[in-house]
């Protein structure tokens, strides 16, 4: 009866700080095997602070994203180098998935990475079984440039996927 407004459809995407990084810790540890040690966030964090990003839920973390400006090889431009943000992971909690939080969180890391980092490309691996994660970057406007043999620590491949930052939404 009546309006439903399920309250787990509001979030806020927020930079994160030093006070999140245990909850985000938590999410990485939760959603995905590759893991790393506290002083790995928090140098990420302390290098790169405008694209650590989390997702607020009723003042809980329900994701997180974390980014790394690089000097790479240009994607898209053939011997060019050119600053690259690169998606060192992203993950949203399980009780929280489908609501737009993922796609929200990179569409703004896209926009601070661009704006703020003077990147004009973004990239990541992702593993080629990891459909979901497939689906959404594409969804964005990123594309697989390379499939990389082994880069699991369990052996399964990963795609390369990037995207250049030109035009955003
Ligand atoms: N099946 C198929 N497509 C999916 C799924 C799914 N289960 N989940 C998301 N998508 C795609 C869809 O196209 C979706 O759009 P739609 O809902 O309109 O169909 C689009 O992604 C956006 O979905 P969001 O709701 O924004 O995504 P969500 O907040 O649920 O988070 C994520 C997606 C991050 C992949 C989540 O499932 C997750 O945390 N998975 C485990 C961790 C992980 O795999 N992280 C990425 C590893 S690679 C890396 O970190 C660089
Ligand atoms: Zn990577």
């Amino acid at each position: 009866m009546g309006l439903d407004l399920d309250s787990r459809n509001y979030f806020l995407i927020r930079g994160a700080s030093e006070e999140d990084l245990l909850a985000v810790m938590n999410i990485n540890r939760v959603c995905l095997p590759e893991n790393y040690t506290y002083s790995f966030f928090e140098t990420i964090l302390k290098s790169f602070p405008k694209s650590f990003l989390v997702a607020e839920v009723n003042g809980k973390i329900a994701g997180y994203i974390m980014c790394r400006v690089e000097r790479i090889f240009s994607k898209f431009q053939r011997f060019k180098i050119v600053k690259a943000g690169h998606v060192i992971s992203i993950a949203v909690l399980p009780e929280y998935r489908r609501i737009g939080i993922a796609a929200s969180i990179m569409k703004n890391a896209m926009k601070i990475l661009r704006d703020e980092y003077g990147c004009s490309e973004i990239f990541l691996e992702v593993r080629i079984s990891n459909t979901p994660a497939i689906n959404l970057y594409e969804k964005l406007g990123f594309i697989k440039v390379d499939r990389i043999k082994g880069y699991y620590m369990d052996g399964e491949d990963a795609y390369l996927m990037a995207r250049e930052l030109t035009f955003l939404e």
